[in-house]
C-alpha cells in the first residue's frame, strides 16, 4: 500500500522550513487540556477540535506531518472526508503514536516505562492500511534525588528500539521519543548529563535492533533547567548545552532531530528552536514536533465554540508560521507581535 521508502518519508517530514504537529493526546491527556478550560471531552468535541486544527489554510506552508491519536486517525470532517484524506490533500503526511502510555515501573514506582508492546505488530499493519506513514512511541525520563535509575533507562531505550524495528518492518518511519521531564529543581547541567546518557542508551539500543539510521527521526527534548528551579539557564545555554549533547550521542546519519515542547512556553520553545538553528549547519535538521506549543494559543481561543474557530485557527497558522522561521534561523519576537 505504501510504496514510498522509509527514507524518502524521513526526509519530506524534515523537510526546509516544516514541523511536525504533535495532534497525538490520548484521551486522558485531552481531557485534562479541554478540562482546565471547561471543555467536555467527548469522541465529537475532540472531533470537531482537531478538525479546525487540520483544515486551518496555509499550514502546509509549515507543518510536514501531523501524529495522530488512534481515535483521530479513524475519523471524519463534518463534511465527511477522512482526516487522513484531508491531510495527504494538503500534502500532509499522517502519522500515528502506537505507544499506549506510561504505567509505574516494579519497585520504583516514581518512574515509567510505556505499554503498548503486545500485539504492536498487528496494529501496525492495521495503521499502515488505514494510511499512516510514520509512528512515535514516547518513553518518560523523570529526574529526581536517587533517579533516573539504570533499570528505568534501560528499559525504556529497548522499548524504543523495538518499537523502532518493528514500525520499519512495516514500512513506517518512527519517531523514537525518550523524553527527559523539566519538572523538578534540578539545575540544567543535571538535565545534560541525564539526557547524554539516556541517548547514549537509545543510539546503543537502536543498534543492537539493526534500526536503519536513515528511516527514522529523534524527538528528543531541549536541555533545560528544571521548571521549579530558582536558576533559569538563559536561551543561549540552553542552545548551547542542546547542540553538545545532540552532536555527542546523535549519529549523523539520522536524517532529523525534533524537539518536543515539554510545557515550555510557545514562544520559548520557538525562540530555544530558532537559536539553535541559526548556530547551524548541523549534521541533521533541527525541527519541531511540538503539541502545546503550536496548540495552546489556539485551543484556549476556541473554548469549544464554533464561533471562535476562526480566531484560533489564526491563532494556530501564526504558532506554524513562527516555528516554520525558526527552522531557517529567521524568527524574531517582532512576528510574535504581528500574532498579537
Ligand atoms: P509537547 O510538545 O506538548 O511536549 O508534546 C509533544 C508530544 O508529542 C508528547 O508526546
Amino acid at each position: 500500500m505504501n510504496s514510498i521508502s522509509l527514507e524518502a518519508t524521513t526526509r519530506m517530514l524534515v523537510i526546509s522550513g516544516k514541523g511536525i504537529l504533535a495532534a497525538d493526546e490520548s484521551l486522558p491527556t485531552i481531557q485534562k487540556r479541554f478540562k482546565a478550560l471547561g471543555i467536555e471531552s467527548t469522541e465529537e468535541t475532540r472531533r470537531a477540535y482537531r478538525e479546525l486544527l487540520f483544515t486551518t489554510g496555509g499550514i502546509e506552508k509549515f507543518i510536514s506531518g501531523v501524529i495522530l491519536f488512534e481515535e483521530t486517525l479513524r475519523q471524519k470532517t463534518a463534511g465527511g472526508s477522512s482526516f487522513v484524506e484531508v491531510l495527504t490533500r494538503k500534502g500532509i503526511i499522517p502519522g500515528i503514536k502506537v505507544d499506549k502510555g506510561t504505567i509505574g515501573m516494579p519497585n520504583s514506582l516514581q518512574e515509567k516505562i510505556t505499554a503498548g508492546r503486545d500485539g504492536l505488530r498487528e496494529r501496525l499493519q492495521e495503521y499502515v492500511r488505514l494510511g499512516a506513514r510514520f509512528t512515535k512511541w514516547r518513553a518518560v525520563i523523570t529526574i529526581g534525588a536517587a533517579i533516573p535509575s539504570r533499570a528505568c533507562m534501560y528499559v525504556n531505550a529497548h522499548d524504543l528500539a523495538l518499537f523502532a524495528a518493528l514500525s520499519q518492518e512495516a514500512g513506517l518511519v518512527p519517531i523514537v521519543e525518550p523524553e527527559i521531564l523539566m519538572d523538578g529543581d534540578h539545575d540544567i547541567a543535571r538535565c545534560e548529563e541525564v539526557t547524554s546518557a539516556m541517548l547514549e542508551l537509545v543510539f546503543d539500543a537502536i543498534r543492537a535492533h539493526h534500526v536503519m539510521l536513515d528511516g527514522m527521526l529523534l524527538k528528543p527534548n531541549m536541555v533545560l533547567s528544571g521548571k521549579q528551579s530558582a536558576k533559569q539557564a538563559s536561551p543561549s545555554e540552553v542552545a548551547d548545552r542542546t547542540i553538545r549533547t545532540l552532536r555527542r550521542t546523535v549519529p549523523a546519519a539520522v536524517p532529523g532531530i525534533l524537539f518536543l515542547s515539554g510545557g515550555q512556553t510557545p514562544e520559548l520553545a520557538t525562540e530555544h528552536l530558532n537559536i539553535m538553528n541559526a548556530r547551524g549547519p548541523h549534521p541533521w535538521e533541527l525541527s519541531f514536533s511540538y503539541a502545546r506549543a503550536l496548540q495552546d494559543p489556539a485551543l484556549k481561543a476556541w473554548a469549544g465554540s464554533a464561533s471562535n474557530a476562526r480566531e484560533a485557527q489564526y491563532l494556530f497558522y501564526q504558532r506554524a508560521k513562527c516555528n516554520g522561521n525558526a527552522r531557517f534561523g529567521t524568527y524574531s519576537k517582532q512576528m510574535e507581535k504581528m500574532a498579537a
